[in-house]
């Protein structure tokens, strides 16, 4: 039997992104896939009043285990609600980069709020067809749908593509109507992954297309994906500790600061968190290496996690908006 988001404490993406439009600010949607990261996300967005995405990409979601990730789920709800003297900021649970029907449907059905789905390699009619149909489905539930126009670069779950190309702005009003998504994720020049540009080259998005973009359908919400701006004091504590990330380099934050100002209404950070847990730990292991207890080590990795997320939506300006 279906899992209904709202029995587990859940919203879906629609109110929280229209007020998100409304007062220009954009929501961080954190990648998890442990419980440190889910109570990291559940802590910032508590202490600092902001909604929160929780997102998980396929390969996470069969790491964690599908049963296992709704009690997570329901549990993160019930520890905001703890933390929140009984009432919890709005979150919501997105599956990130859905690759087909039968996934994005498997998450409808076990009480996720919102999908992706992901068809943005397929030709311009395949992305519709399939998008269209995860929305048909999904809307039967109330779960919102994140569509996707325009070819990222990167590491994403794994998996390593080459064959970036822009979002064309003359094709998202059709490509919404057509579909009955309820927001896009578009290519404006983020990457997945910690090598986001060439060394040399200047780290800039291109806000130009996303302006033209935003003309095209006013008001409708956008997400921008592979958005992580590696940080370089954790690049540099990695490699002090035996890491070798060679140019490391992410979005500036100002760019993004910029971009949640406009109809950006969701911002997609999963390699800093990742930056975070490894400059901890290598360097916990360097400073006591007899040590062992993993208790010690993981919450100085929570911690951090709890910073980057706070620092996050204050630069995306979600804090003090969830209770709006
Ligand atoms: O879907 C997840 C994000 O787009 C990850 O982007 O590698 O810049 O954190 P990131
Ligand atoms: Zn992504």
């Amino acid at each position: 039997m279906a899992v209904k988001f709202s029995d587990l404490g859940l919203v879906n993406s629609r109110e929280l992104f229209a007020k998100a439009i409304e007062s220009r600010y954009a929501i961080p949607a954190f990648n998890f896939e442990n419980m440190e990261q889910i109570q990291a996300i559940i802590q910032a967005c508590t202490e600092i009043r902001s909604p929160a995405i929780l997102q998980i990409s396929p390969g996470a979601l069969k790491y964690v285990n599908p049963t296992f990730l709704r009690h997570m789920a329901q549990g993160a709800v019930e520890y905001a609600k703890e933390l929140g003297n009984g009432k919890n900021v709005p979150m919501v649970l997105h599956l990130d980069h859905g690759t087909t029907f039968d996934l994005c449907k498997d998450c409808v059905e076990s009480g996720f709020s919102s999908v992706m789905i992901d068809g943005s390699r397929l030709p311009y009619e395949e992305n519709i067809d399939l998008t269209r149909k995860v929305v048909d489905y999904a809307h039967k539930y109330d779960v919102t749908v994140e569509g996707e126009l325009g070819v990222l670069d990167g590491i994403e779950d794994g998996e390593k593509t080459e064959s970036y190309e822009y979002t064309q702005p003359e094709q998202v009003e059709d490509f919404i109507e057509e579909t009955g998504c309820d927001s896009l994720a578009v290519s404006i020049g983020t990457n997945h992954g910690a090598h986001k540009f060439r060394s040399g080259q200047e780290p800039k998005i291109r806000l130009d297309i996303l302006a033209e973009i935003e003309k095209c359908i006013p008001g409708f919400p956008i997400v921008l994906h592979g958005s992580s701006s590696v940080p370089q004091d954790l690049v540099h504590i990695i490699n002090l500790y035996g890491g070798q990330l060679k140019d490391a380099i992410g979005i500036p934050e100002e760019q993004l600061r910029l971009a949640s100002k406009s109809s950006v209404c969701k911002i997609n950070i999963a390699s800093d968190g990742r930056l975070v847990t490894t400059a901890m730990i290598r360097k916990f292991f360097s400073d006591v290496p007899e040590e062992f207890d993993p208790r010690r080590y993981s919450i100085l990795v929570r911690n951090a996690l709890k910073e980057l997320y706070i620092q996050k939506c204050n630069i995306f300006g979600s804090s003090g908006h969830a209770f709006d």
